[in-house]
């Protein structure tokens, strides 16, 4: 990647650090995790909170002793977290100070179509955009992220990705972990070159998959935790690979919350899959480990096989009496469906150099309605993989339900609010959307940033 300029320039420089550094950048555990900063707003009322946010080059320390060039927001990569609650609305002016067109997609939160990133309305570069975000859903584990059309890919992997993390104070009875214990944990892949830069290298079929983990952009950071409860919020920003969270010796997390918030009530699990763009919430008791107990989280299975995503350090004990709620969140009353779409999910090769992946047998246009629900309504979506790939299938502005993977009833984690939902080789998910929120146009599509650039992608006109 050659961002611009600025990262040019700054690549001789990290060759220097390179031959000058200490050995074994990509020795495990060496550096506390980075907590991605919180934006700080310009202005704020009761009602609103305004921002403003630079998209730009920059560089992070990724590998210790290295300067990795990355575009990101505030050129940071992870970009700075937003706390955002319930019934204040967010407005964030970003600007485009790079050399290329962007956008900005608000993933999983509900907002009006023309703030919604659709990979269409893109930010030329130099120029900037308002985007508003009503914040009226439930509590949820959001980011944000580049969605510039046919590009994501690149500029995903580049760093423009960061969390908004929507709070409700209608959740306050709930005491989950808060403050220093409520943390955001973002894994990515990637590879590096040489001097310490990015490495991509494409592939349409599986999409990118690096050979090196990262959380909140380090290497196999260690964490230093107290002996109490904590909440840790995972994110899987990866281009397109999947992980299978393990924690210690298959000990338990609690499974707290989704994409879509938290769930019902709370489901214990030992190993937790993520697709592209899932989130997790999961509540991790400490006090099950001594003081001085090291703890691995692992990535489970895939490639690198088996290999430590971060390590959790137990470095003193608390007296805290702390109780996980038993029942979080009612069950929703929703309108029967009225409409069923079938969308078989295929590879069509590279006829005439076009579409590569589909949706419903033909890539994606603008020009193009693939359906109109109507407003307030619920459907049922079959999604059906006829290819050998897993494609993590996200729908825009809305949420959805989970009916059935396979033919099976999800697992229980699986069954809150999701907005993205992993299809295995050759399987069968139905999902129910509810068109609760705003009308307009808006994209589904996979979120294996190679599939949705190439160009398994549709759109939808929501119907007042
Ligand atoms: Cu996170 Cu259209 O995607
Ligand atoms: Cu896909």
């Amino acid at each position: 990647f050659d961002f611009d300029k600025r990262a040019r320039a700054a690549r001789g420089k990290t060759s220097a650090a390179l031959r000058s550094a200490a050995s074994g950048p990509f020795e495990p555990f060496q550096r506390d995790v980075p907590i991605p900063a919180v934006a700080r707003p310009v202005r704020s009322s009761k009602k609103l909170e305004e921002y403003v946010m630079d998209m730009q080059p920059g560089m992070a320390e990724i590998l210790p002793g290295y300067e990795t060039p990355i575009l990101g927001y505030n050129g940071s990569f992870p970009g700075p977290t937003v706390r955002a609650r319930r019934g204040r609305e967010v407005q964030i002016l970003q600007r485009n100070r790079t050399n290329r067109s962007l956008n900005v997609h608000l993933h999983g939160g509900v907002t009006m179509p023309q703030y919604d990133g659709h990979p269409h309305d893109a930010i030329p570069a130099g120029e900037e955009r308002l985007y508003k975000y009503p914040n009226v859903a439930h509590s949820s584990t959001l980011w944000y992220h580049d969605h510039a059309h046919g590009e994501t890919a690149q500029t995903l992997f580049a760093g423009l990705a960061a969390f908004y993390l929507l709070d409700d104070p209608d959740d306050n009875h709930l005491d989950l972990p808060q403050g220093d214990f409520d943390v955001p944990l973002m894994i990515t892949d990637r590879s590096f070159n040489k001097d310490g830069s990015f490495r991509y290298r494409l592939d349409l079929d599986r999409g990118f998959r690096g050979d090196t983990i990262l959380v909140n952009g380090a290497v196999a950071p260690r964490m230093k935790v107290e002996r109490r409860l904590y909440r840790l919020r995972f994110l899987n920003a990866s281009n397109a690979r999947a992980y299978n969270l393990v924690l210690g010796n298959d000990r338990d997390m609690i499974q707290i919350g989704s994409d879509g918030g938290l769930l019902p009530a709370p489901v214990k699990r030992k190993i937790i899959p993520m697709e592209p763009a899932e989130r997790v919430d999961v509540i991790v008791d400490f006090r099950q480990f001594g003081v001085g107990s090291k703890v691995i989280l692992h990535n489970q299975g895939g490639e690198p096989s088996t290999s430590a995503v971060m390590r959790f350090d137990v470095v003193r004990g608390t007296a805290e009496e702390a109780r996980i709620p038993k029942l979080m969140r009612e069950d929703d009353e929703l309108p029967e469906p009225n409409a069923e779409r079938s969308w078989p999910l295929t590879f069509q090769g590279l006829a005439g150099g076009a579409s590569v992946w589909q949706i419903g047998g033909g890539g994606f246009s603008e020009m193009r309605i693939d359906c109109r629900p109507r407003q307030g309504s619920t459907e049922l979506w079959t999604w059906r993989n006829l290819s050998n790939r897993t494609h993590p299938m996200h729908i825009h502005g809305y949420h959805f339900k989970i009916v059935s993977m396979n033919g099976k009833t999800p697992h229980p984690a699986d069954q809150g609010w999701k907005d993205t939902v992993a299809v295995y080789p050759n399987e069968t998910v139905v999902v129910m959307p509810y068109f609760d929120y705003f009308p307009g146009r808006y994209v589904f599509h996979c979120h294996a940033a190679e599939h949705g650039d190439m160009s398994m992608m549709g759109q939808m006109e929501v119907v007042a």
